[in-house]
């Protein structure tokens, strides 16, 4: 019998998930629970799991507030073997020595952690890929998942290496970035196109969105992870001028229903 592995995983445009998922069908005996839903049913333990798995995007060289409020009050049975698959756009971080200083704490460490590369979320910055590229970057990741599952298997140890600079430059980028967050729900706005759908409010991991008379209001919980803006099924949603003309990006593998909290059942992937 193989032995059973819990992966808790955070995704906004679905890159993580399509991680998730296909490490979990190359693995076999492998649940997956998505780290918002968690927090909200306040299940912090897990039993029976020999291998655990965190699985995130890079938000700003670090981790989103909710995976380190997760991972803060997660229970970590000793002697399990742990790992954490990072997936970035471009840029490298200090985001494994931050999980392994709060594993460490529980008297855990990263077994295995390592980054995959996939088109940025963060529309901010950049718009979807072409088509072309696309396909290129899937072709890519589709057998680093793969080996990556084979290495956890047989419970390698490695993790990527976060130089001294590199730890101090992403620090001062992470807290910078932090110290933003309260404010930023004030700079989006909804336009005419708005068909009340809903979707900006199932979507966002927070909670940080009320639909009234049909149309969202921000509240000051926001994780800047702009799943609101890149789901919005008329682009009624911009931050700023900076995100109105871009192309928005969903991992194309995963279907938008796998991304909403509030309609999928809990723990749809148990
Ligand atoms: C708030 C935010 C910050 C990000 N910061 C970085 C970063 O520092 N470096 C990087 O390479 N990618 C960064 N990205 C891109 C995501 O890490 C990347 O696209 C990831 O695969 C998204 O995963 P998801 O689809 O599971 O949410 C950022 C994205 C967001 C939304
Ligand atoms: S997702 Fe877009 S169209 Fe739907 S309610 Fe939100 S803003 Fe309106
Ligand atoms: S308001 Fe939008 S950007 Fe902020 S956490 Fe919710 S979905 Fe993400």
């Amino acid at each position: 019998m193989s032995k059973k592995t819990i992966i808790f995983y955070f995704s906004q445009s679905g890159n993580s998930l399509y991680v998730a998922k296909k490490l979990s069908a190359t693995m076999g005996n492998t649940t997956l629970i998505s780290i918002p839903e968690a927090i909200y049913n306040n299940q912090y333990k897990y039993y029976n799991y020999e291998r655990i798995g965190f699985i995130l995007p890079l938000y700003f060289m670090s981790m989103p507030n909710m995976v380190e409020e997760f991972i803060s009050k997660l229970e970590i049975p000793k002697d399990s073997y742990i790992f954490s698959i990072v997936t970035r756009a471009i840029t490298k971080g200090r985001i494994f020595h931050d999980i392994e200083t709060m594993l460490n704490k529980k008297g855990a460490e990263i077994n295995y952690g390592e980054y995959i590369t996939f088109p940025d979320s963060y529309i901010k910055w950049s718009g979807a890929p072409k088509e072309k590229t696309l396909l290129k970057v899937f072709q890519q990741t589709e057998s680093h998942i793969y080996s990556i599952a084979n290495r956890i298997l047989n419970e390698d140890t490695y993790k990527e290496k976060e130089g001294f600079i590199l730890k101090l430059g992403s620090l001062v980028v992470y807290n910078i970035w932090k110290s933003r967050l309260k404010s930023i729900s004030k700079s989006f706005k909804v336009n005419n196109f708005c068909i009340g759908c809903g979707i900006c409010e199932e979507t966002c991991p927070t909670r940080n969105i009320k639909l009234e008379n049909g149309k969202p209001i921000w509240l000051s919980r926001c994780e800047d992870c702009m799943a609101c803006v890149q789901h919005c099924p008329k682009k009624a949603i911009y931050f700023n001028s900076r995100t109105i003309y871009k192309k928005r990006y969903i991992n194309p593998n995963i279907k938008l229903d796998e991304l909403l909290y509030r309609t999928r059942k809990i723990n749809d992937y148990s």
